[in-house]
């Protein structure tokens, strides 16, 4: 079997970074090499550097220049792939709309929740056979501790951020109507994206922490009161793309080696001692 270089099994912890919309690239990392992981799903290019001594892998949701819809991302083989390489905690960016006038364009959110309206996604490595059959639990989605040091993180770089937030994910790749919008903030949603979904769940079949950097790119169809636009998201994205990295960093260097959330032992259960 051919060793990957950026098999991290001496080096913990392992920390990915996934870049949606507007992060394309791992800058900030030293010594960086381009991976291509191949799982059972499919295959996922990965590049993994160091940032002050860190392994930190950076895998592109959306593949080079944008090519990927939302609904077509290989989420299984994304995650799998940092499975594959030792990662053990994922902070993930997301542009969204929001729903809630509190939560505005410029503004973190480190989602504590989520309302699933994508169509015939694969959301689970668990198809019955060998596998087995799997109900996760995710009565807290995101990792918890992955999600306090965000906030910390935010707060220490005087950055506007929410600690929690429920975030809904729609099929795309359109944007939504005006009358969904209104139909997803009754039912409790503040922000609105496109990818969040399954890739959270799997990272949690995956035994891996996972934390949501939701930046707000626009007020939602029909909030907005003009209409939605790729470029605008992007746009806002690049204005932002500073403070995401510096952001992203910060979090980077405070997580550490010692986990007491119930992300690791999602599916095995906890130790016994
Ligand atoms: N809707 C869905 N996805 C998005 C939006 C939106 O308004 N903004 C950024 N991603």
């Amino acid at each position: 079997m051919i060793k990957l270089r950026c098999e991290w099994v001496r080096a913990v912890p392992a920390i990915a970074i996934i870049g949606g919309t507007g992060v394309y690239d791992p800058e900030l990392l030293e010594g960086v090499t381009e991976e291509t992981v191949a799982t059972d799903y499919g295959a996922a290019a990965v590049a993994c550097g160091t940032y002050r001594g860190k392994e930190v892998a950076f895998l592109s949701r959306h593949g080079a220049g944008h090519s990927v819809p939302p609904h077509l991302v290989n989420y299984r083989a994304n995650i799998m792939a940092l499975k594959k390489i030792g990662v053990r905690s994922i902070l993930a960016t997301a542009a969204v709309g929001s729903l809630n006038p509190r939560m505005k364009p410029g503004d973190f959110v480190f989602v504590d929740q989520f309302l699933d309206f994508t169509k015939g996604r694969q959301q689970t490595f668990f198809d019955g056979g060998p596998e087995g059959v799997v109900h996760v639990d995710l009565t807290e989605p995101y990792c918890p501790e992955l999600r306090e040091i965000l906030v910390r993180a935010a707060q220490a770089l005087h950055l506007p951020a929410h600690g929690g937030g429920t975030y809904v994910c729609t099929e795309g790749p359109r944007f939504e109507t005006p009358a969904e919008i209104k139909m997803l903030r009754h039912l409790g949603g503040d922000l609105v994206g496109m990818t969040g979904v399954p890739e959270v769940v799997l990272a949690r079949e995956a035994e891996i922490c996972y934390a949501a950097v939701a930046m707000v790119t626009n007020f939602a169809a029909g909030i907005a009161g003009y209409r939605l636009s790729h470029q605008e998201v992007v746009g806002m994205m690049k204005v932002q793309g500073e403070n995401i990295r510096r952001l992203l960093m910060q979090a980077v260097e405070w997580i550490g080696t010692d986990r007491t959330c119930a992300c690791q032992h999602a599916v095995s259960g906890p130790v016994e001692v």
